[in-house]
């Protein structure tokens, strides 16, 4: 006789009760992959994205708390988020390793029917930028018709970025670092911010929680800055250097995003170290 789990206790009925489908939105999810071609890859395609989107939900959803947590001077619990968050982008990371098996023949076969769509367009990304404090408001114009995606952006845009709550960390602590004049523009390298971060890197001891949240940033940026490596090398082994779906110059615009730094004052500070 084979094995029956109701024996065990399993619940096998579940008319009018909420089941595992229920409870997750299933019925939504594994009915929202539409391929529009015959191709067998479209679907490898669309789930990549599509889960992709999904991690950057949580990511946001990490970053905005920690971002209360150290605006509240608990950065316990921040770290912890951080964390978390940095552990998402290595499994968005990993997740190139399945994209990479799709060659140039199969992407081909339904490269028409994605039209103009592309990553370039995604709003989730932008706000993972804009939390983080790299704020770019000519990436907001592609979601100019859809007033319910740019508004938040636009919003997200007027607040303390991420790193302009740290740096109030810094200020807090004693440190002598300005505010910024303009919260709508990606983060310069201050010589103020960089002086204090300085002084925080060469006795830890005294800094420890601030040193702890620097180092968090910067996991978050280095495996950030792998996503966009890894991105760009599977473009590249994908279409060449065709233009993107999305218009813009394709492997050489993705190449110029590698330049991109979220927080520069952590960055550069270790030279002078
Ligand atoms: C066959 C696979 C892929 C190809 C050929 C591809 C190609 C490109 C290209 C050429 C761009 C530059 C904009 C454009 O002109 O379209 C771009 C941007 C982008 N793609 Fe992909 N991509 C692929 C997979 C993915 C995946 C799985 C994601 C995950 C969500 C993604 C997210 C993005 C994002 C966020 C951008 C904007 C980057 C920025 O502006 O800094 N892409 N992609």
């Amino acid at each position: 006789m084979s094995y029956d789990p109701s024996d065990d206790g399993a619940r096998m009925s579940f008319d009018g009760r909420m089941s595992y489908g229920d409870y997750l939105g299933l019925d939504r999810i594994l009915t929202a992959q539409h391929p529009l071609s015959k191709a067998h890859d479209e679907m490898l395609f669309i789930i990549q994205h599509q889960t992709s989107e999904l991690w950057m939900k949580l990511a946001l959803h990490e970053m905005n708390a920690a971002r209360e947590a150290i605006a509240a001077g608990n950065l316990q619990p921040a770290f912890k988020m951080l964390t978390r968050v940095a552990r998402i982008m290595e499994q968005l990371n990993s997740a190139w390793d399945v994209l990479r098996t799709m060659t140039p023949s199969e992407y081909t076969e339904f490269r028409e029917s994605l039209g103009e769509s592309s990553g370039f367009q995604s709003y989730q990304y932008r706000m993972i930028e804009f939390v983080a404090g790299n704020r770019n408001m000519a990436m907001l114009r592609p979601h100019e018709h859809r007033e319910e995606l740019i508004a938040p952006l636009r919003t997200e845009a007027t607040r303390p970025s991420l790193y302009d709550e740290v740096l109030a960390r810094l200020r807090a602590a004693g440190f002598d670092v300005p505010e910024r004049e303009r919260l709508d523009q990606p983060h310069r390298p201050d010589p103020a911010a960089r002086a204090a971060w300085a002084a925080v890197y060469r006795d830890p001891a005294q800094w420890w929680e601030l040193y702890e949240l620097a180092e968090k940033l910067v996991d978050f940026e280095d495996y950030f800055r792998r996503w966009r490596f890894n991105h760009v090398t599977t473009v590249e082994r994908i279409i060449g250097f065709k233009r993107g779906s999305g218009g813009t110059s394709g492997v050489n615009y993705l190449r110029r995003m590698l330049d991109v730094v979220l927080f520069p004052d952590l960055w550069e500070l270790r030279t002078e170290l």
